[in-house]
């Protein structure tokens, strides 16, 4: 029989691309989603992309009686991938409370259901932004850990020691999977990043600017300490990303699993600045952007980009896709979405 996987948040834009890949590794795939931030749709688009549809429940995992009794339905669970959180940085620093409550409360409820059938392994998804700026480039999941510059980021420590806590007492081995920028789609175009309103992020943001949704990028910032005086990130392809969910799962479930709770950077370990993404982006697909120098966004870190090599030895997993790839991806989805409702 197939390993079942739990992934929550899985009609969102890494755990949608995160079920393709355990479906085409032969997992069977349950998704639970309170559809906060995503939608239902996108279950069939997966079903598109694999022959197989993934199991759907609309579930809010802030309901922890609806989370335990789901859980005890599906008391065959093998493994969850959790990604269900609210991940909007300026949301976060208006809406604290409601940040709080969400991704840590359905992080606790979780675990607690987890833990009433007895499963185990938790792959769960965090952010390098716990490294705010680093003192040291590449940084390395050895670097200390920096006060959170946002309610959001703080979710992400503070889930990070609550799992670790929960590893410690016994009932759960774990992964927590530290991402870099995760941009593109998948190369079929079915399923990718969906923002809700005005995007935050810069390659969304350039794609609805190429394609004619927004009048005019802006470029945060040109008088950073960098090659070019924009900020520098590490941006990975989301397939690469989704397919390392699958390789921490693997370890959690083989037996040179030697600590109960481990910590990977994900990312290709190369900067890029704001311009190189807009050159590139450009270059490869034949468009021109209507961009424009402006003020700094605050709260942005000027530089950083991992150190990949605690991954890529120990859980054999390296970043395959590169920039022009990312970009060609994420082009060819916004003009899906131009042509097609989700
Ligand atoms: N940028 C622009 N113009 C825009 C949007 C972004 O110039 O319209 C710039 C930003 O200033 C930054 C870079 O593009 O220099 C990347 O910005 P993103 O918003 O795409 O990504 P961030 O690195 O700020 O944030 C991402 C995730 C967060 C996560 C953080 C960790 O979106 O969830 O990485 O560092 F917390």
């Amino acid at each position: 029989m197939n390993k079942k996987i739990l992934v929550t948040g899985g009609t969102g834009y890494i755990g949608s691309h995160t079920a393709v890949e355990l479906q085409n590794c032969g997992y069977e795939v349950l998704i639970v989603d309170n559809l906060a931030n995503s939608n239902e749709n996108i279950v069939s688009q997966i079903e598109k992309i694999t022959g197989i549809r993934p199991g759907f429940t609309q579930l809010d995992l802030c309901d922890r009686q609806a989370t335990l009794d789901y859980f005890q339905k599906h008391s065959d669970i093998s493994g969850v991938i959790h990604f269900a959180a609210y991940k909007a940085v300026g949301e976060s620093t208006e809406k604290p409370l409601m940040y709080y409550q969400n991704n840590l409360g359905s992080l606790t409820n979780m675990m607690e259901a987890m833990a009433s059938i007895g499963c185990k392994h938790l792959v769960f998804s965090s952010s390098c932004t716990v490294y705010g700026q680093p003192a040291e480039l590449p940084v390395s999941e050895k670097a200390p850990v920096k006060k959170a510059m946002s309610p959001y980021g703080n979710t992400k420590q503070i889930s990070e020691e609550i799992i670790f806590d929960q590893c410690l007492a016994g009932n759960l081995e774990a992964i927590s999977l530290r991402y870099f920028n995760p941009i593109g789609a998948h190369e079929t175009a079915l399923i990718g990043e969906l923002p809700i309103g005005v995007p935050n992020n810069l390659v969304p943001f350039i794609t609805q600017t190429a394609i004619g949704k927004r009048e005019m990028l802006q470029v945060f910032g040109d008088d950073y300490n960098t090659p070019d005086g924009t900020c520098i990130r590490d941006y990975i392809h989301v397939v690469d990303l989704a397919k390392a969910h699958i390789v921490a799962l693997e370890r959690l479930s083989g037996e040179n699993n030697l600590e109960r709770f481990e910590i990977f950077n994900l990312g290709t370990g190369i900067g890029y600045s704001v311009l190189d993404i807009i050159l590139t982006f450009e270059g490869v697909n034949g468009v021109k952007l209507n961009y424009r120098i402006a003020p700094r966004r605050p709260g942005d870190v000027e530089k950083v980009w991992a150190d990949t090599t605690k991954a890529n030895e120990v859980l054999g997993w390296k970043a395959e896709l590169g920039l022009e790839a990312m970009l060609r991806s994420a082009w060819k989805w916004e003009k899906f979405l131009q042509n097609k409702e989700i």
